[in-house]
């Protein structure tokens, strides 16, 4: 496997498989890395000749200064499991080395993200999907890859990003993967070692009481499933919902029923102590 500091290395690297006609899939990552990120790189693996993965930790998407100093960092680690899993190349450079300072004199790029970046994720943290755009429309830009690889445990993310790449013009084909869960159902997180013993045992209660609101769905009006959901979370020791949200998944606009539409997501994020649990699940598709 290469190990990538700079811009020049990557493009070096990716012209070098366009010479030889091979397909490259990018896989976007801030490192710390765990068996949900190795799932899209084996995906990515299975579907292309060449695998980048890129593992930044990317400053401009943290809204909360906190967060991205207490952000896992594990690069010896992630290099060893990228390794395990096949892939090619990893893409790990310096904060200077993608932000150059005359980028930081001219005037940010604002991307037009419409309806999707505005709720949920994009109304509870102001400027992370703009930071979001602005790190991956960079990195498919440098990478030129065939496919780009998202989880769906970031629900929004991907919606962002699909807009992201149309109002850009990017061509790149995005490949949603499957939530990774622990075996007691807790998506598997980053931040995740960041819970206490205690916390850690009481989280796995936020899918538990997603995959209940799925059962309930059958049989209630979703106003109804959505505060029972709520209320089961917020009575585990420790957590409190910061929002939950029965949307469209393609707009992400809220639904009342479940005919209201074809494909319906809950999405939620819970405070389980000061560590932001972000995770979803499917009501219709
Ligand atoms: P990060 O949180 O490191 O996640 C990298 C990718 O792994 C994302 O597409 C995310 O959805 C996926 N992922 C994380 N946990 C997962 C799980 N349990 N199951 C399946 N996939 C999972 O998301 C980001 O980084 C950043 O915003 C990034 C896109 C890299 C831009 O900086």
């Amino acid at each position: 496997m290469k190990i990538l500091r700079t811009v020049r290395e990557l493009r070096d690297f990716t012209e070098a498989m366009h010479a030889e006609n091979k397909s490259i899939g990018l896989v976007p990552t801030m490192g710390a890395l765990h068996t949900g990120h190795a799932s899209l790189v084996k995906r990515s693996v299975s579907e292309n000749d060449a695998t980048v993965v890129s593992l930044f930790v990317n400053p401009t998407q943290f809204n909360n200064p906190a967060d991205l100093a207490t952000y896992p960092r594990t690069e010896e680690a992630d290099f060893a499991l990228l390794e395990s899993v096949g892939a090619t190349a990893v893409f790990a450079p310096s904060v200077e080395e993608v932000y150059p300072e005359e980028e930081k004199n001219t005037p940010v790029h604002t991307f037009d993200l419409g309806q999707v970046a505005e709720v949920m994720e994009g109304a509870m943290r102001p400027g992370h999907f703009q930071g979001v755009a602005q790190i991956v429309s960079k990195l498919l830009r440098l990478s030129t890859p065939t496919r780009a690889y998202f989880g769906e445990k970031d629900f929004q993310q991907i919606a962002v990003i699909r807009r992201m790449i149309a109002t850009e013009g990017i061509e790149v084909e995005i490949v949603s993967c499957p939530i990774v869960r622990e075996a007691d159902g807790l998506a598997l997180s980053s931040r995740n070692v960041r819970l206490t013993p205690a916390q850690r045992r009481t989280a796995p209660g936020i899918h538990a009481a997603l995959a209940k609101g799925v059962e309930l769905s059958r049989e209630m009006p979703l106003q109804q499933v959505h505060d029972a959901v709520v209320a089961d979370i917020n009575a585990l020791p420790e957590c409190e919902v910061e929002y939950f949200e029965i949307v469209d998944g393609i707009t992400l606009q809220p639904v009342s029923s479940l005919e209201d539409s074809s494909y319906v997501v809950g999405c939620i994020t819970v405070y389980c102590g000061d560590v932001r649990l972000i995770d979803n699940i499917c009501f219709r598709k």
